[in-house]
Order: C-alpha cells, then structure tokens, then sequence
C-alpha cells in the first residue's frame, strides 16, 4: 500500500482523489501498488465529499507520518507551497506537483534537494495539463541537438481567442465560461497577462537548456492589448493570432518569451482550438514533434499527477529526472528577430515612418490607420525606427 496524502482540495485536488478512487484497478495494476490517500491537507472542510473523512487541517501531521511516501502538491501559488516542499523532500517524502509558480520560481532548488534526500521530484502536470509533455522531453528528445521549443500553454487564453476569433464571443464572457470551466487561475490576471505562459515556457527552456531564467527576466505579453482590427488584419492574411511561448536555443545560449503571435494557418499550431495546448520542439536529428491535448482542467491534469505517481511507485530515482540551475545568462530578448504586424495611426505614417512602410507590405490603408507586414528585424531595430511613435498593434509572427 502507498499511502498519499494531497494538499489542496481545489479543481486539480480534488480531480486526483477522484482519479485515484474511479480507476482504483488501473492505477494498482500500473503503479505496482494500492494507493491510499491518508490524508487531504486544506484550510476548508468538504462535510459533503466522500473524502470528507480525510480532510485535516495541520501539515505536521503529514510531514512527520513515516507512512506517507508521496506528497502530491497541488495548491498553487509559491507560499506556503514552498516551505511544504522543502519539509516533505527533507523528511524523505518524494513531492509531486502541477504547481507551475513554485517550480519556475524554486524547481532548481527542489530537484537538488530531492537528489540529496534520495527522494523524488516530479512534475509532468505543471506545462500542458494532461499533456505528457516533461517525461518525453527528458527521455526521448533531450538527446537531441534542441533548438527551439514553443507552444501554446495556456488554456484560458487560447479558449478566449479561440471564442472571439471563431464564435465571435466578447472577451469578457469567454473569460468567465472558462472560469466555470475551471481553466483559469484564482486570479485570472495571470492567464490573460501572459504570467502562467511565462512560468511553463521558463519550465520547458530549463529541461532543454538545464538553465532557468528567473521569470522577471522573460518578455511576457498577455492577450489584453488585442484589438477586433488585428482580429481582422489575421484573418485576411490567411493566419489567426495565439498566446506563444518560445524558448529558444542559438549557439548554446537560451532566450524565453511569451507573447501574441499571428500564426498562419499551414501552421500547426494555428490549428490548437479551445482549451487545448500544444508543445512543439524544434531538434536535430530529430526535426519537429508536437505534443497535442487538454492543458487545464481537473481530469486532464489529474491524468499527468497520477502518472507522476505512477513512476515514483514503479521506478523512483532510477526514472530520469529533469537538472537545471538558475541562470541569469540568457540571450538579451532586444536581438530578437521576426517580421511583425504593425497597426499606425495614418498621421504617425504620414509623418514619420516613411523608411518602415518603404520596407513593408502594406496589408490595409483605412482613413485611421494602416497595417503593415514588415520585414524581418530586431527588437531593437524596431525600436530604434518607431521612435517616440506608438503603434496602435505589434504583434510579432511566427
Ligand atoms: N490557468 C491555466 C490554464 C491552468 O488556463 O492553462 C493550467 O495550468
């Protein structure tokens, strides 16, 4: 028997109990073993669950059990999720997690510690939900010479998008269905500003890179800034704009961003809809793979908890773990180079910005303003040509 306990009985929490119970034969027959769940760490009670009775207030209780093996953390958030890692890996106890914050913020950490302490340190659930994503990552392609990986790793936003661009659905109501849905974060700033995006992109550049930039260090743009104009301008160029984190490798040096990038159609990330992720890596000899599925959600992240659990209960330390260290040494986002859609207001064109339309495709001259494919340049060359002037859009393509 391999007693368990959860801490947090949120949307993932609870998703886990109830994947543990429903495919009780599954589970044993995979993982070797029973799975008991001995304790649910929350602040609230949950008088009406069937896991009522599991249900305790104390941490200690779990830390200093010697019958708990495994710690599936599933709280959210870098406090106390932290400290509650720190004293499960300390005490011998192998730490699960699909908490996407404390592993950007402290994974580096958790991994030398769980090393140390001969324990385990998984946490396949914190990129692509139920995507198995980080395992084949790290024993099936890491081999490879690993040049890019990028994909769409929010499932709040790319369900927005996806509403207004095919349904025509406000963003304010997609936003709320997906909170009923139980996609988006407690605060859902952190979908819609690009944060959440940020954490995983900066996840997947360390498996490949071994090197996790610190997310204040990675350009993150969110979905907010998106006008119907652009929706328009994507579309009659034959592309559709998505919610893109990319990690990208030249010459041994790493660079992360997220941002919106217009996608064309012969793209296969284009065609990821709704709540569904994808993760593409770019390797020689490789060439590409995408990882497609449900990114959010309690069923589909609970499936990647449960594998996790799964391999500490079957291989432990011998299945290959994820080594990175935190390093600031990332490449500067300014030498960033890509074409661009631009929106201008027609005065700011008219009177500044001859050079940049002079090297550009003109997609639309309106009244108001006029959209722009330019060629392809830096961040900084960008900046250098607006000037003072600021555009009405920038979205970068892919
Ligand atoms: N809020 C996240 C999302 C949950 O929408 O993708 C899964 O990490």
């Amino acid at each position: 028997m391999t007693n368990i306990a959860i801490l947090g009985f949120g949307v993932v929490g609870s998703g886990v109990a109830k994947l543990i119970t429903d495919n009780k034969n599954e589970v044993a027959k995979l993982g070797g073993d029973e799975i008991n769940i001995k304790y649910i760490l929350d602040l609230r009670d949950f008088p009406d669950s069937p896991f009522a009775d599991k249900v305790i207030h104390n941490y200690d209780k779990i830390v200093n059990d010697p019958e708990i093996s495994v710690v599936v953390e599933v709280m959210g958030g870098s406090h106390p999720a932290y400290e509650y890692t720190v004293a499960a890996l300390k005490a011998g106890k192998s730490v699960i997690t699909s908490n996407k914050e404390v592993v950007a913020n402290f994974g580096d950490e958790f991994l030398a510690l769980a090393k140390e302490c001969g324990v385990c340190y998984r946490f396949e659930a914190s990129v692509g939900g139920g995507i198995p994503v980080i395992s084949p990552i790290i024993s099936c392609i890491k081999h490879n010479k690993v040049s890019e990986v990028r994909g769409i790793l929010n499932g709040t936003t790319n369900y927005i998008l996806t509403q207004m661009f095919t349904y025509g659905q406000s963003f304010e109501s997609a936003l709320k269905d997906a909170q009923k849905k139980g996609y988006a974060e407690s605060n859902p700033d952190a979908d819609i500003l690009g944060t959440d995006a940020c954490r995983k992109i900066a996840i997947l550049t360390a498996l490949v890179s071994e090197k996790l930039a610190p997310v204040s260090d990675i350009h993150t743009e969110g979905i907010t800034k998106i006008r119907d104009n652009d929706v328009s301008a994507a579309n009659k160029i034959g592309a559709t704009i998505k919610l893109v984190g990319r990690g990208i490798i030249k010459n041994g040096k790493p660079m992360a961003m997220v941002a919106p990038f217009i996608v064309p159609t012969d793209m296969p990330l284009s065609q990821v809809s709704g709540v569904y992720n994808a993760v593409e890596v770019v390797a020689e000899p490789l060439g590409n793979v995408m990882f497609y599925g449900q990114g959010a959600g309690a069923g589909a992240t609970a499936s990647a908890v449960v594998s996790d659990l799964m391999q500490i209960m079957t291989t432990g330390t011998a299945y290959p773990a994820p080594v990175f260290e935190k390093c600031g040494d990332f490449a500067s986002f300014d030498n960033f180079s890509c074409k661009r859609y631009l929106a201008l207001s027609k005065s700011d064109v008219e009177a500044v910005l001859k050079t940049l339309i002079e090297n550009s495709d003109v997609i639309y001259d309106g009244e108001d303003e006029v959209q722009l494919i330019t060629s392809e340049m830096t961040e900084a060359e960008l900046t250098k040509m607006l000037g003072d002037t600021k555009p009405l859009s920038h979205i970068r393509m892919l």
